[in-house]
C-alpha cells in the first residue's frame, strides 16, 4: 500500500512536470471534447462607468492611472473591442469575457473557469470590476498591474491557449479594423504590449460602487435596513471580518474591503497534502518564470499553494488573496476554488473556524459562535454591498440562496462554532 502510494505520488508530479513544461494541454483533467460557452455580447453593463457614483474614491481612482498608459476614449474603446473578442484566442473561442462577463459583473458563474476546447482550470474566476484598485492580480497576487496581467490568459493552454504573445498579435494584425485602431491609438502597428495596454485602459474604467451601504455610509440612515447594520457591527467586532476584510482592525477599507495581504483560511487545504505538494513545487517553480507558475496556478494541483508559488515562503502555503466583497451575489460560487454555493455556505465556513488539521491557518479564523440571526444579519450586510446596476439579478440570486440554504447547509457545525479554538498541528519538517 504504501508502495503504491508513493507510485502514484511520483506518476503525478511528473504528470504536473509534463503539464507544466512538455505538454503544455494536458493539464489537470483537461478534456478536449467541450466547447467554451458562447463569449458575451457587450451590453450595456460592459461600458466604461461613470465616475459619479456614491462611494467612487476620485483621487484613488486617478491614482490608480500609470504614468506610461494615459487613458484616452480611443484607447478605453479598443481595450473594450479586444475584450470581447475571441479572436484573441488559439481558436478564435474565448474572450477575457468569456469568463468576465459583465451581466456576472465580470465573473463566469462557475466554480471554476473553462477556457479553449473546454479546458477548465482550478480556480475561480474573480470580478474585474474595482479591480483596477487592487494591489496585486490573481488570487495569489503574482502579478501587479492590469498591463502584465492581460498576458498570461492569452497565452495558457486551458485559457485563450496561444502559443505565445506572438501567435495573439498575428491574428490581430491580420485584421484591417485593428491594424486602423492601433495606428489611430498608438500610432504602430498591433503588438503585444500595446494590446495589454489597450485592455488595461478599459478595465480601469470598470468600476462599481452606488450601493445601498454606499448611501447609508454617505449619511442616508436609512438606506439599509437594520439587519443589514447589525451585520456590519458583527462585521467588526465578534464575527472579526475586518481583521482581514479592512485595512487595519479599527480603519475600514470601503473600496473592496480587503487588506490586500494573503491568508490561510483553510479553503481546498483538506482534499489536498500541501506540504509534501509544496516541496515539489519548489523545486518546479523555481526552474520557472511567470508564465510556468501561471500554468501551475491554472492547471494544476500546485494550484492549491496560493502564494507560496509566488514566495516560496512556508507560511504561505495555500494562502489567498483577502477578495473584494462587493457584487457577490452576482460572483457566486465562492472563494479561489468556488467550492461554496451560497453566503451562508461561507458564513458556516467561518463560524467553525475552519482549517481541521491545518498548521499554516491564520491565527484570525477560528470558532466565532455566530448565532443564526447572526449570520441572516451578516449576509443582509453584504447583500448592501451590491451596486445599482445589478439590483435585480442580486434580488433573485439572494432568494435562490435564501431557499437553497433553508434546507442545505453543508459547512454548518454547530459544535465547533461554539467550541474552543483547537490546536493546529506542527507544520511539520
Ligand atoms: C478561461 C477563463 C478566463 C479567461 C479567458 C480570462 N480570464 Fe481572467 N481570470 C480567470 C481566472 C480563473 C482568474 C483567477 C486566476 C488565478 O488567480 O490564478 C482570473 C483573473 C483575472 C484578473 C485578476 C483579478 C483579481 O481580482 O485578482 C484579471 C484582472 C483578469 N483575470 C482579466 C482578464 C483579461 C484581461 C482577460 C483576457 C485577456 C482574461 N482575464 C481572460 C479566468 C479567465
Ligand atoms: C484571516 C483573514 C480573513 C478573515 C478573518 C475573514 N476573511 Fe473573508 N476572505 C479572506 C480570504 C483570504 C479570502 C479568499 C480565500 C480563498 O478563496 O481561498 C476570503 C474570501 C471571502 C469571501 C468569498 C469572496 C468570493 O468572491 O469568493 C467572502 C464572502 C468573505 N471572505 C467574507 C468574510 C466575512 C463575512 C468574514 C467575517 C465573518 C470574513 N470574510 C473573515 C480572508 C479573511
Amino acid at each position: 500500500m504504501q508502495k503504491r502510494t508513493k507510485a502514484l505520488a511520483w506518476l503525478c508530479t511528473k504528470a504536473i512536470f509534463l503539464a507544466l513544461f512538455v505538454m503544455p494541454s494536458c493539464g489537470h483533467a483537461a478534456s478536449d471534447t467541450n466547447s467554451p460557452p458562447p463569449i458575451p455580447k457587450p451590453g450595456p453593463l460592459a461600458q466604461p462607468r461613470s465616475l459619479q457614483q456614491v462611494g467612487l474614491p476620485l483621487d484613488q481612482t486617478r491614482a490608480t492611472i500609470p504614468p506610461d498608459n494615459p487613458q484616452t476614449p480611443e484607447k478605453i474603446a479598443l481595450g473594450q473591442k479586444l475584450f470581447f473578442d475571441g479572436r484573441l484566442s488559439a481558436d478564435g473561442t474565448v474572450a477575457c469575457a468569456t469568463c468576465h462577463d459583465p451581466a456576472r459583473a465580470f465573473t463566469d458563474g462557475r466554480p471554476v473557469s473553462i477556457g479553449i476546447h473546454g479546458r477548465p482550470g482550478q480556480r475561480n474566476s474573480p470580478t474585474v470590476l474595482n479591480a483596477l484598485y487592487n494591489k496585486t492580480q490573481f488570487w495569489d497576487g503574482r502579478v501587479k498591474t492590469f498591463e502584465e496581467q492581460a498576458e498570461l490568459p492569452i497565452i495558457n493552454p486551458v485559457e485563450m491557449g496561444q502559443t505565445n504573445m506572438d501567435a495573439a498579435v498575428a491574428s490581430i494584425q491580420a485584421i484591417k479594423e485593428y491594424r486602423d485602431d492601433f495606428e489611430k491609438v498608438f500610432g504602430r502597428p498591433p503588438n503585444g504590449p500595446d494590446i495589454q495596454r489597450a485592455i488595461a485602459s478599459y478595465e480601469r474604467t470598470l468600476f462599481s460602487f452606488n450601493s445601498p451601504f454606499d448611501r447609508f455610509i454617505a449619511g442616508d440612515a436609512n438606506a439599509i435596513d437594520d439587519s443589514a447594520k447589525r451585520g456590519w457591527k458583527l462585521f467588526n467586532t465578534q464575527a472579526r471580518c475586518n481583521k482581514c476584510h479592512a485595512l487595519s482592525d479599527n480603519q475600514p477599507n470601503l473600496i473592496n474591503f480587503t487588506d490586500n495581504d494573503f491568508h490561510n483560511i483553510g479553503i481546498g487545504i483538506i482534499r489536498h497534502h500541501v506540504v509534501p505538494l509544496a516541496r515539489q513545487a519548489e523545486k518546479l517553480v523555481n526552474s520557472g518564470n511567470s508564465a510556468a507558475i501561471d500554468r501551475a496556478a491554472i492547471l494544476t494541483d500546485f494550484s492549491v499553494l496560493g502564494r507560496f508559488l509566488v514566495t516560496k515562503k512556508q507560511p504561505d502555503i495555500a494562502s489567498f488573496k483577502t477578495q473584494n466583497l462587493r457584487n457577490l451575489l452576482l460572483t457566486a460560487p465562492y472563494f479561489h476554488d468556488g467550492s461554496q454555493e451560497t453566503l451562508w455556505d461561507t458564513m458556516d465556513h467561518y463560524n467553525k473556524g475552519d482549517g481541521v488539521q491545518n498548521p499554516f491557518l491564520d491565527q484570525d479564523i477560528q470558532p466565532l459562535a455566530l448565532s443564526e440571526d447572526d449570520i441572516n444579519d451578516l449576509v443582509a450586510f453584504l447583500a448592501s454591498l451590491t451596486s445599482d446596476d445589478y439590483k435585480e439579478p442580486a434580488a433573485k440570486e439572494l432568494a435562490r440562496q435564501r431557499a437553497i440554504a433553508k434546507t442545505n447547509r453543508p459547512q454548518r457545525d454547530t459544535a465547533r462554532a461554539f467550541g474552543p479554538k483547537p490546536v493546529q498541528p506542527p507544520p511539520g519538517p
